[in-house]
């Protein structure tokens, strides 16, 4: 049994997710630029335990090997982003074919196993000759993105099942922010600073859609936010307004110039100050919203923060080894919030969800990550109750796939559905893996007439 009620949807597509930088390795290879996180990465005290992106997971050697366990889990829909500085190392001069070349392989690898192949645009890593001229700052970064979405799309359209503009923008400012807490401009610069990034990360992707529609042969298109859910640390006027400004700064920022064609408002004036024209770009309508989620967020007036506001613990809520309290049913509330604000909603697809663990083989050499089914699992039950109030959620991509490395904080927190010693690069699937397995053989065996092999 593999512990959820076997109800999805017929054609539900079930998936896992990864990104290039987290994987690949391969980072100065074949004719590829470097990117930001290559930069951060080899710079001292740039990624936690001095990691770096050069090998990672070493993906861009070891594609068939992933690709077969991938077709072994029984996989639907994979998700993966490309490189932008390995197809074009300065961003906007000189396209590199053997980059295109290995995405291309990827992309035939996966047909020929049976996997919608979910391509992602933007996932962080855009090529340090970019960030040069002054990154998300700077709004030329808008066409120059559009440009390079063009390109992957002449090149890949004609097989490529889903696009994902950008992964999760908010995180791109977040991490902007945190990098700059100790610079000499104020609370109010860095605040602004971030929301005209934001505003530029979604110029990107409003000119990104009508190029990819015309340079694409059919393929859908979306982009994927990472939306928490508020809730008020306690009843008080002072934190129910902080919870008020975290939906706005953060769950509204993109949904509602995306949905509704305005930015959200805190004290009565929308948070970025922007043109007509810009509003009717963004708005470009899309096919789906891709939502990662890990947790809700509890948030209290005042704190450090540029926006005034701070998350605080969840009384009685556990947290995971990153930090983040473990609430899998406070993604059902979510998509309440979700329905409620947003009555014109695109179908949904989860394009990630997962748990961070210290996983490590047993004598036996089995990784028993029960902890992450039982996360899993809960998270799935809640898609489930939600597709059954009426929401339209068409795939899940758990997060992720391989272990990797976690951003800023390097390799020791492990989200794979399959470990990686990252000395000898094995693999080795999780107990986790096997669930998903079964719990994937089951869904199709039961609504695809696919046999049931689990
Ligand atoms: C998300 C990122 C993804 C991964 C997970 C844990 O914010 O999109 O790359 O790091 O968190």
């Amino acid at each position: 049994m593999t512990g959820v009620d076997t109800r999805f949807p017929a054609g539900f597509s079930w998936g896992a997710a990864t990104s290039a930088f987290q994987i690949e390795g391969a980072w100065d290879e074949d004719g590829k630029g470097p990117s930001t996180w290559d930069t951060r990465g080899h710079r001292d005290g740039g990624i936690s335990g001095g990691a770096t992106g050069d090998v990672a997971c070493d993906h861009y050697h070891r594609l068939d090997t992933d690709l077969e366990l991938m077709r072994e889990l029984g996989l639907t829909s994979y998700r993966f982003s490309v490189s932008w500085p390995r197809v074009r190392p300065d961003g906007r001069g000189r396209w590199n074919s053997a980059g295109l070349d290995f995405y291309d392989r990827l992309v035939d690898g996966l047909l020929n196993r049976g996997i919608e192949p979910m391509l992602t645009l933007y996932h962080w890593d855009h090529p340090q000759a970019l960030e040069d001229t002054g990154g998300w700052a700077n709004r030329d970064m808008a066409g120059f993105f559009a440009e390079y979405a063009e390109g992957v799309a002449e090149r890949l359209g004609d097989r490529v099942t889903r696009w994902v503009t950008l992964n999760e923008p908010l995180s791109v400012i977040h991490s902007e922010l945190a990098l700059r807490a100790s610079s000499s401009l104020s609370a109010g610069e860095r605040r602004r600073r971030a929301l005209r990034m934001a505003h530029h990360l979604l110029l990107a992707h409003g000119l990104a859609v009508p190029r990819l529609r015309a340079a694409d042969r059919g393929g859908e298109i979306g982009i994927s936010l990472n939306l928490s859910g508020m809730t008020p640390a306690s009843d008080t006027v002072e934190d129910r307004a902080a919870a008020a400004r975290a939906e706005a700064y953060e769950d509204r920022l993109f949904l509602d110039p995306l949905l509704l064609m305005h930015y959200p408002e805190v004290d009565g004036a929308p948070v970025v100050d922007c043109d007509p024209a810009d509003h009717a770009l963004i708005v470009a309508p899309i096919d789906f919203l891709g939502i990662n989620w890990y947790a809700p967020s509890r948030i209290a007036d005042g704190g450090a923060g540029v926006f005034g506001y701070t998350r605080t613990d969840f009384p009685g809520v556990g947290r995971n080894m990153l930090g983040w309290p473990v609430a899998p049913s406070a993604f059902g509330r979510l998509f309440s919030w979700l329905r409620e604000s947003y009555p014109a909603l695109p179908p949904i697809h989860i394009t990630e969800n997962g748990m961070p663990g210290l996983d490590e083989p047993d004598v036996t050499g089995s990784v028993k990550d029960l902890r992450r089914i039982a996360y899993l699992r809960a998270c799935l039950r809640q898609i489930l109750r939600a597709i059954d109030a009426g929401m339209d959620i068409r795939g899940y991509h758990v997060w992720s796939l391989l272990d990797n490395l976690e951003w800023e904080h390097g390799y020791r927190p492990r989200f794979g559905l399959v470990h990686v010693d990252f000395a000898t690069l094995a693999r080795t699937p999780k107990t986790s893996y096997h669930w998903y397995r079964r719990f994937i053989a089951e869904q199709r065996g039961l609504r695809g007439g696919v046999p049931c092999s689990g």
